[in-house]
């Protein structure tokens, strides 16, 4: 089989090194790609959301497959835009329908389908500027802290918690008025909800699926879950909580009523769903859907499925998955992202990486980095992400830390109290 992944970050490098161990790949193709990904396939010149160019690219090549990284292609459609053009409409393409992909496209959608469904989240009031006089009577009838949510796609940006009453009816209306452009013009006001959150994974066909390992992620720059938010500091499979009982939970409550919340509303779906839920007093609860792996989870999760992604993927786009069987890897897996400093503030790009080739027991997933002059150069906020094993957590994380302390580069951070919370 013929593969194109599209995608250049970690989480991509992780689903291509997976990928690339199936023996039914003939040949993969990453694009755009990074120097990581180019060890295990070859990296293509093309961007993500340049359909046209993907779809001359994937005839040429004949393609079979196409695995969809990013969200933003996504929701931008390329399932139908590939589907309903007779000459493409032969490739499987693993994610979501543009409407499919909405769950994560639209925080308005994903709520009132979770409603729909009886699925356990938190309370909430949609609105905009024209309804913001009921925007603000629901904040009142909340308690602190308040929680604010941009309807459309922020690149993980959208999501304000406001500590008074007074800052959240300010930020409500800053938002409505533009801050984070048309993606707030509509805003979602949630109940808050206290809890540790674990991020649960599934592949479907639109009518089966099969439960992937689950991770916790580590979302703040500061050791003990301080400061600013990041696209992800590190994570950590299995999740301790996570026990058979409260996946069960999971799986009853969630995961089944959504797969058939979906088939129920025709919409098509086919491909990853990643579940962010959080245990409210033993409960799961969604804090949000998206339509396809989590970053830094994926870097992660990839090494502790012992099954042939491939094939698994192969169930999804023939619409077989329960013929399928996924056996996890019983050890514990990590993943530690080093970062540029500064990130997620401002940051300088183009340090020279040193050492990756001295890393021996971890695996070393490339995110943010680019080649210049035959070296290897940091080129994003994330930059490395170093994932280990270990019979169990404590072990894989002193892998993966020995293996953050092995690679250099200018400004380099990690943090180092990944899973020592667990
Ligand atoms: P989201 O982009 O929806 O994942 O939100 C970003 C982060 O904000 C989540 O990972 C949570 O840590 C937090 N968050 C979102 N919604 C809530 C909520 N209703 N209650 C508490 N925390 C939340
Ligand atoms: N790790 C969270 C995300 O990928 O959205």
């Amino acid at each position: 089989m013929k593969i194109l992944l599209l995608g250049s970050g970690g989480r991509e490098h992780a689903l291509a090194w997976k990928i690339a161990q199936s023996p039914k790949v003939e040949q993969l193709f990453i694009a755009p790609g990074n120097p990581g990904t180019q060890n295990v396939g070859t990296n293509v010149a093309i961007g993500v959301n340049d359909f046209d160019k993907l779809k001359a690219f994937a005839l040429e090549k004949q393609i079979d497959m196409i695995v969809v990284g990013p969200e933003d292609p996504l929701v931008k459609g390329i399932y139908d835009i590939f589907k309903n053009d007779p000459s493409t409409s032969h490739i499987a393409i693993i994610g979501p329908s543009k409407e499919g992909a909405q769950l994560e496209g639209s925080k308005d959608f994903a709520k009132a389908f979770m409603q729909r469904h009886n699925i356990p989240t938190a309370r909430y009031k949609t609105v905009t500027a024209e309804t913001l006089n009921e925007g603000i009577a629901f904040l009142e009838s909340l308690k602190a802290p308040y929680v604010l949510k941009a309807d459309g796609l922020c690149a993980g940006k959208g999501v304000l918690i406001l500590p008074t009453l007074e800052e959240a009816k300010k930020e409500l209306q800053e938002m409505l008025g533009g801050m984070f452009g048309n993606a707030s013009a509509t805003v979602v006001i949630e109940e808050f909800l206290s809890g540790i959150e674990c991020s649960v994974f599934v592949l479907t066909d639109g009518k089966n699926y099969k439960i992937l390992p689950e991770a916790k992620d580590y979302k703040r720059i500061g050791e003990g879950d301080t400061g600013l938010n990041t696209g992800g500091m590190g994570s950590v499979t299995p999740v301790p909580f996570a026990t058979k009982e409260w996946m069960q939970k999971v799986d009853e409550r969630i995961i089944k009523p959504t797969i058939e919340g979906l088939s129920s509303e025709n919409i098509t779906y086919k491909g990853f769903i990643f579940f962010g839920l959080i245990n409210v007093e033993g409960n799961p609860m969604v804090i949000e859907y998206n339509c396809r792996m989590g970053d830094p989870e994926t870097e992660s999760v990839m090494l502790r499925i012992k099954s042939d992604l491939v094939d698994l993927l192969e169930g999804v786009a023939n619409e077989n998955i329960e013929t399928k069987e996924i056996v996890f890897d019983e050890r514990s897996a990590v993943c530690v992202m080093l970062v540029s400093g500064g990130y997620p503030g401002n940051y300088d790009k183009g340090f020279v990486i040193n050492n990756i080739d001295k890393v021996e027991d971890s695996v070393v997933f490339h995110a943010g980095t680019t080649t210049n002059n035959n070296e290897i150069v940091t080129s994003g906020g994330r930059v490395i992400a170093v994932s280990s094993y270990g019979q169990d957590k404590n072990e894989a994380l002193n892998k993966s830390f020995k293996a953050a302390n092995t690679i250099t580069f200018e400004g380099k951070y990690f943090r180092s109290d990944i899973g020592k919370d667990l």
